[in-house]
């Protein structure tokens, strides 16, 4: 299993450590534009092989994207990142033309490839590689609501006094500080709804500070977070490198689901060898729906501003 990530930076060199630890690769390869950069990072992760007990090979390359040949899935993180007081949609400008340029020289050496988009503003570049790549609608992934769903149960936990693990909490919705809808009616505590131990007001703060969840970070660090994002996208690579069939809330292309088309938004699919196997169509209540709809407006207001005749 051959896995490529373009974009070296905090949250490609995370997801490449993470993927490498998980052991189910034979190869990854990371690759930037930056002189030596990804074959340095490579060679720092290949020296912890022996103390973390991987096989796998991680090699580095520079913008040689022949070196990425016949990879199964790739991850695309390159693009910069937002600073403190930045929306994600502020970077469509750069960003859109270096995932439209990384995306066809994925497909130009590895043309069945399963693509998963973690450059921002995310909803907007996995419909771009849409536009620009042609691949099978499957083969495309955006990975935000994995991202936002771990966020969501850290947050749920931290209300609850109890371990993450102990928690079930989905974010569907475009992955923007103002559209995600955090799924607080389904969310659970070992199969019991959070209502049944936190007010409403609580479940409402744990909501906000989910939402925010990415911006509270960059004002933090002074860039975007880079620990969890590279961990979210390692476990969709892992659910379609090993055939899983895990359900994550992943940006797809809709085309009628949940009442919506042509474009990419947070909605759970089944994930596995095939990438997206299945979408699924939860019962949202009127709220959600609603909730919903509102954020696939602003989704689509940001697609508007790419300009596909490019
Ligand atoms: C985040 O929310 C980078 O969009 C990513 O941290």
């Amino acid at each position: 299993m051959k896995i490529t990530i373009v974009g070296a930076g905090a949250v490609g060199a995370s997801c490449a450590e993470y993927v490498a630890i998980k052991n189910f690769a034979s190869e990854v390869v990371l690759i930037d534009i930056k002189e030596d950069y990804a074959e340095g990072k490579a060679m720092d992760l290949m020296q912890t092989a022996s103390l973390m007990g991987f096989d796998t090979k991680i090699t580095g390359s520079t913008n040689d994207y022949s070196k990425t040949a016949n990879s199964d899935v790739a991850v695309i993180t390159s693009g910069i990142p937002r600073k403190p007081g930045m929306t994600r949609e502020e970077l469509i400008g750069i960003n859109a033309d270096i995932v439209k340029s990384v995306s066809s020289s994925l497909i130009e050496h590895s043309p069945n490839v399963t693509i998963i988009v973690v450059s921002n503003p995310m909803d907007t570049m996995t419909y771009l590689v849409h536009k620009t790549t042609g691949l099978p609608k499957n083969r495309i992934i955006g990975m935000g609501g994995a991202l936002d769903s771990a966020r969501f149960k850290y947050r749920l936990a931290e209300a609850l006094g109890c371990p993450s693990s102990d928690v079930e909490g989905l974010v569907i919705g475009g992955h923007s500080d103002t559209g995600m809808v955090p799924l607080t009616r389904l969310a659970t505590r070992n199969s019991v709804p959070v209502s049944r131990f936190l007010s409403k007001e609580r479940i409402s703060q744990v909501s906000e500070d989910t939402k925010v969840g990415g911006a509270t970070l960059t004002k933090m660090l002074g860039t975007s977070a880079w620990y969890a994002p590279g961990a979210a996208v390692s476990s969709i690579v892992q659910a379609i490198a090993c055939d899983q069939k895990k359900m994550f809330p992943c940006s797809v292309l809709l085309e009628g689901e949940y009442g919506l088309n042509d474009l990419c938004i947070g909605v759970p699919v089944i994930l596995g060898k095939d990438g997206i196997e299945k979408i699924v169509e939860l019962d949202l209540d009127e709220a959600e729906k609603a909730k919903l709809q509102e954020s696939s407006k602003g989704v689509s207001n940001t697609n508007g501003l790419l300009d596909l005749k490019k």
